[in-house]
């Protein structure tokens, strides 16, 4: 739609309140969420819109972790033909607000308390200079496994909690003639491994000055060597056809009992749910190896285009329906994630939701909660890409381990 027409819409929908008729237009939303266990949880968003008689446009881009989304975003912003509202992860949605691109939802956010009920971690990537630009939907974290509870006891292994532990059930997965690991060979997904192997080899210090602060010494450093040899054992024990398969599909290997252990974001959990697995029973969630006490996460919101100054209902409609305690609870049920307000009960939420729930509490008590590299919210898109490059890179044998570290010192000093 063309700005004279957005205006139009505007004004309709503007003139429709004023007049008493609540109808307000369409929310038009861009987003990545198109697996299965995302696309019912986007069905508790839509159905909850609908009850409010407010239509939705879907404008899905398919990709995990967002980054053909982001592209597609791209192009529509320069056309001047901005969405109303977009799924967005931490750096890219400062990014946008500080190019002034964002609504200023604070006249929402002020009535309905968002800022007593939003945790620091994420208020620090939905406000800019003090305004409110995006509502928050969930919160996911990107250090776990999930585990066929067959596979693992058909062949004695027990929940891997330490690195070798985890390397000691690979081995026997290996030996029985299944593969080990499902994995996806996409830049986000290897992105997503090397959290938690970066995590678990080094710890949140090492972590944090690698990922966080971009730190040189810990990005040329032996731990950073060791991350990568890990890397190159998880790549020796996945499957041939791992080259481009999306992170659902992997998931349904594990689903399947195809494979052992998928590592991943609780987003996977999802996919679980969606073919009606239960967890516990079916399919195991643990932390990664070596971090049980650690929390790296990313927190989609939407991020609301600016529509020409003033906050268009529909939007206030979607960021107060996205916050409501109820659609918190209800939605994240479904999509893997933990509710992005501190308020909710977990009294929906099955074992690995509670136990999410709790890591996540604790972790932020304790100085343990990170924002995930691999998800935009350690450090911007800039150095992400460049991260990426050289972890997928190692990942296909480009460059042995030694190397990586090399390439890794030199890709984030030229992309900051
Ligand atoms: C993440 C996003 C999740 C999930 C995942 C895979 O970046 O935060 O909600 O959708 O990508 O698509």
């Amino acid at each position: 739609m063309n700005t004279f027409g957005k205006r139009l819409k505007l004004s309709t929908a503007i003139f429709a309140l004023s007049v008493g008729a609540v109808q307000a237009a369409d929310v038009e939303v861009l987003h990545w969420w198109t697996s299965g266990g995302e696309a019912a949880a986007l069905n508790v968003l839509k159905q909850d819109l609908e009850s409010q008689d407010i239509g939705w446009q879907d404008m899905p881009v398919a990709g995990g972790g967002g980054e053909q989304a982001m592209t597609v975003l791209r192009a529509r912003v320069t056309a001047g033909d901005a969405p109303t509202a977009v799924q967005m992860l931490g750096f890219d949605i400062l990014d946008w607000g500080n190019q002034g691109a964002l609504a200023n939802l604070n006249d929402v956010a002020a009535q309905e308390g968002w800022d007593a009920v939003v945790p620091d971690a994420l208020k620090a990537f939905a406000k800019v200079d003090g305004k409110w630009v995006s509502a928050p939907v969930n919160v996911h974290s990107t250090n776990w496994v999930w585990a066929n509870k067959s596979v693992l006891d058909a062949n004695g292994i027990a929940v891997p909690k330490t690195w070798d532990e985890f390397v000691a059930a690979v081995e026997k997965l290996n030996a029985a003639g299944v593969t080990p690991i499902a994995h996806g060979g996409q830049a986000w997904q290897d992105a997503t491994v090397f959290d938690a192997v970066a995590m678990s080899t080094g710890g949140p210090e090492f972590y944090k000055a690698a990922f966080i602060d971009l730190d040189e010494e810990a990005l040329g450093s032996d731990t950073m060597k060791e991350a990568f040899d890990r890397m190159s054992f998880i790549r020796a024990n996945v499957d041939d056809n791992f080259s481009g398969r999306d992170w659902n599909l992997a998931t349904a290997m594990v689903i399947n009992g195809e494979a052992g252990f998928q590592m991943m974001g609780d987003w996977a959990k999802g996919e679980f749910l969606n073919a009606g697995k239960v967890p516990g029973e079916d399919f195991l969630c643990f932390r990664f190896p070596d971090t049980a006490n650690q929390v790296t996460f990313n927190a989609d919101q939407f991020a609301m285009f600016d529509q020409g100054g003033v906050v268009s209902a529909e939007q206030a409609a979607l960021a107060s329906a996205i916050l409501s305690p109820s659609f918190q609870s209800a939605f994240n049920v479904v999509k893997g994630s933990v509710p992005a307000r501190t308020d909710v009960s977990d009294e929906a939420f099955d074992a690995c939701g509670k136990a999410g729930m709790k890591d996540l509490a604790a972790a932020a008590a304790s100085n343990n909660l990170f924002g995930s590299m691999a998800h935009g919210h350690a450090n911007p898109a800039s150095v992400k890409n460049a991260i990426y490059d050289v972890v997928t890179a190692h990942f296909n044998g480009e460059y042995d381990s030694a190397t990586a570290v090399e390439e890794l010192v030199d890709a984030v000093s030229i992309a900051q």
